[in-house]
């Protein structure tokens, strides 16, 4: 478990689902990100304080009752955090050439994630999405849209779709082409503590990355 003084546990609550059961943490301070773009159920509130959170310390994250196909969403330096568990369905749909042939940068090569991530999956483990749920395009929060096909079209894979413009993500948070979000969505430095506990805000060991280095947020 996490150390105190470097880190916190969030509490998870799930609210009533949509498409899909979804899980939601969060803390007051998604009130003024949430309430621009898209209104995001507020839960609960993570623990330490949020100017302490804000000010960058890592948080660690339970995710043993995140189901395949569940999405939660965390704060971290005030920005949400998605934490998807996805299912053997949508980790083979993610590598299928005429689903990566709609993407911008699907080797993901600019520099939006850290290099542990730099892969099909972007992720540490294929299974665990982390992402920054910010658009790249002015800054809204994209949807969670990870059923194929239904109102986005026949070709639509199931990923992030934000309103504000259109902009579309896969289930990596890979851009597609023709949309007005020029970069794929940026993963924070995460890592496991165990085998159901992420940190996120810290690499795993030996790896030096800076979360600024990311070319946009
Ligand atoms: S902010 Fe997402 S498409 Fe413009």
């Amino acid at each position: 478990m996490a150390d105190s003084a470097h880190s916190t546990t969030a509490d998870t609550h799930e609210t009533g689902g949509t498409r899909r059961d979804f899980l939601v943490i969060a803390g007051n301070a998604l009130l003024g990100i949430g309430a621009a773009c898209t209104a995001w159920p507020l839960v609960s509130s993570m623990n330490p304080a949020r100017d302490v959170i804000a000010a960058g310390a890592p948080i660690d994250v339970d995710l043993s009752s995140l189901k395949p196909g569940q999405q939660i969403l965390v704060l971290w330096r005030s920005r949400p955090i998605f934490i998807v568990n996805r299912t053997p369905a949508e980790l083979k749909k993610l590598q299928e050439p005429n689903d990566t042939g709609l993407l911008r940068d699907p080797q993901s090569e600019v520099e939006q994630q850290p290099p542990y991530a730099q892969n099909w999956h972007r992720s540490i483990k294929p299974e665990y999405l982390v992402l920054v749920g910010i658009c790249t395009h002015l800054g809204c929060i994209p949807e969670f849209t990870p059923e194929p096909g239904g109102t986005l079209g026949p070709g639509w894979p199931g990923g992030y779709f934000c309103p504000c413009h259109g902009s579309k993500y896969d289930l990596s948070g890979r851009v597609f082409t023709g949309v007005p979000a020029p970069y794929n969505l940026p993963v924070p430095p995460h890592r496991f503590v165990n085998e159901t506990t992420v940190r996120i805000g810290e690499n795993p060991p030996n790896v030096a990355w800076e979360f600024g280095s990311i070319v946009q947020i």
